[in-house]
C-alpha cells in the first residue's frame, strides 16, 4: 500500500482541529463571562422580565397550552425561576449563544448582549 495515495494524515489533523475552534460548535458559558467594571443598570424590572415575556414565555410559561415541547421544569415566569436556571439561560441565549428561542423570532444581538450583562452581573460569581 502506498501511503501517497491516501489523503494526508497532516491535512486530516489539520481540518479537524479547525473544526473544534468553529464559533459556530463554541458556547460560551456564564462563568467565563466578565461583569463590566462600572457594573450594570440592568435589572429584571427593567429589563429581564419584558425580555423573557417577549423572547421565551410563549413557550416556556407555566399556563402556556402550547408549549411547543418546551421542558415543563423549564419556566421563566419569575425573578426566582430565572436565577434558578441562569446558567442555563446563558449558554442557550445570552451573548453569541443563539439556540434559543428555536426561532424564527430571534431577539436582536444587542438584546442577547443585554441579557448576557445583566445575567452575569446578577447571578454570577
Ligand atoms: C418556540 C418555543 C420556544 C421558545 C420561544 C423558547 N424555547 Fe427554550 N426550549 C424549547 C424547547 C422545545 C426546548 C427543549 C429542546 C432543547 O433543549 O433544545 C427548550 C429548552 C430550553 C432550555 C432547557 C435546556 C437546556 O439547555 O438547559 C432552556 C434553558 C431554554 N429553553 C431557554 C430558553 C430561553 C432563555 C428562551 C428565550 C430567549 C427560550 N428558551 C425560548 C422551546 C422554546
Amino acid at each position: 500500500m502506498n501511503r501517497k495515495n491516501y489523503p494526508s494524515f497532516e491535512v486530516a489533523i489539520s481540518l479537524g482541529l479547525t473544526a473544534l475552534f468553529l464559533p459556530s460548535c463554541v458556547y460560551e458559558k456564564m462563568e467565563d463571562a466578565e461583569c463590566p467594571s462600572g457594573g450594570t443598570t440592568l435589572t429584571y424590572e427593567n429589563f429581564g422580565q419584558d425580555f423573557f415575556a417577549k423572547y421565551c414565555n410563549y413557550c416556556h410559561g407555566a399556563s402556556v397550552e402550547d408549549r411547543q415541547s418546551a421542558p415543563p421544569a423549564y419556566v421563566f415566569d419569575t425573578e426566582a425561576q430565572v436565577e434558578k436556571w441562569a446558567e442555563r439561560i446563558y449558554i442557550r441565549a445570552a451573548g453569541r449563544n443563539e439556540t434559543m428561542p428555536p426561532g424564527p423570532d430571534d431577539p436582536p444581538r444587542e438584546e442577547r448582549d443585554k441579557l448576557a450583562e445583566w445575567l452575569v452581573c446578577t447571578y454570577g460569581d
